[in-house]
């Protein structure tokens, strides 16, 4: 080999070992439904970027299959939960928030509400076991050498699995209930006076009973936050590693928060440095329709199309229901495509055709679309924000009637409720988002905030990931309030050293102006009395 041939093929080694370093190695928590469709572009583009991606994929995963072809690599593990258990606290969760909700009083809400979280938890501890109680899975955990756990933590355990395994974490969430792993776990601030708790269905504009409704609100879902979740799960991790853990000071350790919102759709707020605003990671420019679809789309001429879904998790809705929404849709000028598996209603119109599935990006995106049907998920939401769509909101559980006040609040919305709604009520909002065009334009602005941003949210997530693998973590954005207590943090105890120190200072000027005082006069009094 001549020298200059040898120098070549080292350069070419020397690269192809720097490129090899490039990649990351990624371990993926599990997690389910609409949490893991948010997942999967992130995971997606870090294997564009050559770094390996390995998902734990639980044995009753409804939405995972590890048997399909895939680009992730896969960890499964064996749980005692079965799918049917699973599919059956969705129903009863749905049927709970759709239906029982609105005819109970508080306590039966609350009582009811408790039951099915304490199903939840309980099924969320059999994950757990499953995965940490397996000496095989947990000893390819340690074997397999991750740079890094991404995590979206509606599943408990991932923050002692990083800690265990001595490797970054970076979670991804949209929101938690009252916010209260972000404020306590993340030490992000939350001001009740202008930050709105999820679920709270305010705004930040909030008048003086709205604020105490709000600041009770936060204190409300926090004890019962703490005396569900966090006893259950602090005691889980304490008997498992055998000393005293928090599970919400090793959420506290993660080193970034990807925040699957941004301010098209959030109310602004104050933040942390580890805390990034990536809302729409999912949404992209629409793809062309099926043959049928667009045939019929473009049968509507100038008056569009109206695109209706009320989410993948919602299979029908009552005959009743679904026969008054059908008979206001058949008025309309429009075609109505409506993804819908129930039964046909009779009253369905020559203008709505119904599909078991609908590509609804490409038809969000369609210049025919004139308006959104939708029950307000964070996923369709941001889909329409995206393509410039305006909404006709029918919240139906968890964070939707939250997700639709936002939309509302900003002009891009009208919302029906689906228990109280008449055929006026509902014929007058489909009306309204169809005919007024300040919604329309509402809409656009939305839009026009979302792409206008100095990194596509997309890349804005991945970067932060590979940001946290070259930097070995992130800690150096974390703020020191995690190692303050709630007095320090208030600065409480300076506060009430200084009012101590006030407080002396008065006694003590009192004390010597009475001193000087009593030195005074008693002296003139002597004088006078031996004047006299
Ligand atoms: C999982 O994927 C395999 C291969 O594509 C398929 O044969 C199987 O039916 C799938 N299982 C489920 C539960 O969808
Ligand atoms: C899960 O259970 C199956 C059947 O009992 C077994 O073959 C498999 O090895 C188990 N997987 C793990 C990761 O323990
Ligand atoms: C939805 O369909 C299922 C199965 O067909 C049925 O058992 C259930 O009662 C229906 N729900 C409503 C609200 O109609």
């Amino acid at each position: 080999m001549e020298p200059e041939q040898r120098l070549s093929v080292s350069v070419l080694l020397l690269l192809f070992a720097a490129w090899g370093a490039h990649g990351g190695n990624i371990l993926v928590w599990y997690t389910e439904g609409s949490h893991w469709i948010n997942l999967k572009p992130v995971l997606e583009a870090l294997i564009d970027k050559g770094h390996k991606v390995t998902v734990l994929v639980p044995s009753s995963s409804l939405f995972m299959n590890i048997s399909e072809p895939s680009r992730f690599g896969y960890e499964p593990f064996n749980v005692s939960v079965t799918t049917e258990q699973i599919e059956r606290l969705m129903e009863d969760l749905f049927y709970f928030s759709i239906y029982e909700v609105d005819h109970m009083n508080y306590l039966q809400i609350y009582n009811r509400f408790m039951e099915l979280i304490q199903v939840n938890l309980d099924f969320s501890l059999r994950f757990l076991d499953g995965l940490l109680k397996s000496d095989t899975v947990m000893q390819r955990l340690k074997e397999g050498n991750y740079d890094l756990l991404f995590s979206d933590p509606i599943f408990p355990g991932s923050e002692l699995v990083a800690d265990m395994l001595g490797v970054p974490l970076v979670f991804t969430l949209r929101f938690s209930m009252a916010n209260n792993w972000e404020r306590h776990c993340g030490q992000i601030p939350a001001p009740p006076s202008f930050v709105p708790a999820a679920m709270s269905k305010l705004t930040d504009k909030m008048d003086f009973f709205e604020r105490v409704w709000n600041f009770l609100f936060y204190k409300m879902q926090d004890a019962m936050i703490a005396n569900t979740l966090w006893s259950a799960v602090d005691e889980y991790y304490t008997k498992y590693r055998g000393t005293p853990t928090s599970a919400c000071e090793l959420m506290g350790r993660a080193d970034i928060w990807l925040m699957r919102t941004y301010w098209d759709f959030d109310f602004p707020r104050p933040f942390l440095p580890n805390f990034k605003y990536v809302g729409g990671i999912h949404c992209r420019p629409a793809k062309a329709l099926p043959k049928d679809m667009e045939e019929f789309a473009q049968s509507s001429g100038d008056d569009g199309i109206v695109v209706f879904t009320l989410g993948s998790m919602v299979k029908n809705i009552t005959r009743e229901k679904g026969n008054m929404i059908a008979s206001v849709l058949a008025e309309i000028p429009q075609k109505v495509l409506w993804r819908y598996s129930g039964e046909k209603p009779e009253t369905l119109g020559p203008n709505t055709r119904i599909f078991n599935w609908i590509p609804q990006n490409d038809l969000l995106g369609h210049p025919k679309t004139r308006a959104f049907i939708t029950h307000g998920g964070t996923n369709g939401i941001y889909e329409a924000i995206y393509h410039g769509v305006p909404m006709l909101g029918i919240p139906l559980f968890g964070d939707q009637p939250d997700n639709l006040v936002h939309m509302k609040d900003k002009g891009a919305a009208v919302v029906a409720e689906l228990n109280f709604m008449t055929p006026e009520s509902f014929r007058d909002a489909l009306n309204a988002v169809i005919n007024d065009k300040s919604y329309k334009e509402s809409a656009m602005q939305l839009s026009s905030i979302h792409k206008d941003r100095p990194i596509k949210a997309l890349d804005e997530a991945v970067f932060w990931i590979e940001y946290t693998m070259r930097n070995k973590g992130a800690k150096h954005l974390r703020v020191q309030s995690h190692e303050l207590t709630w007095y320090q943090y208030h600065s409480l105890d300076v506060m009430v050293s200084l009012l101590f120190i006030v407080l002396f200072m008065i006694f003590l000027s009192i004390k010597t102006c009475s001193f000087c005082f009593r030195r005074c006069c008693g002296r003139k009094r002597t004088k006078k009395r031996k004047a006299e």
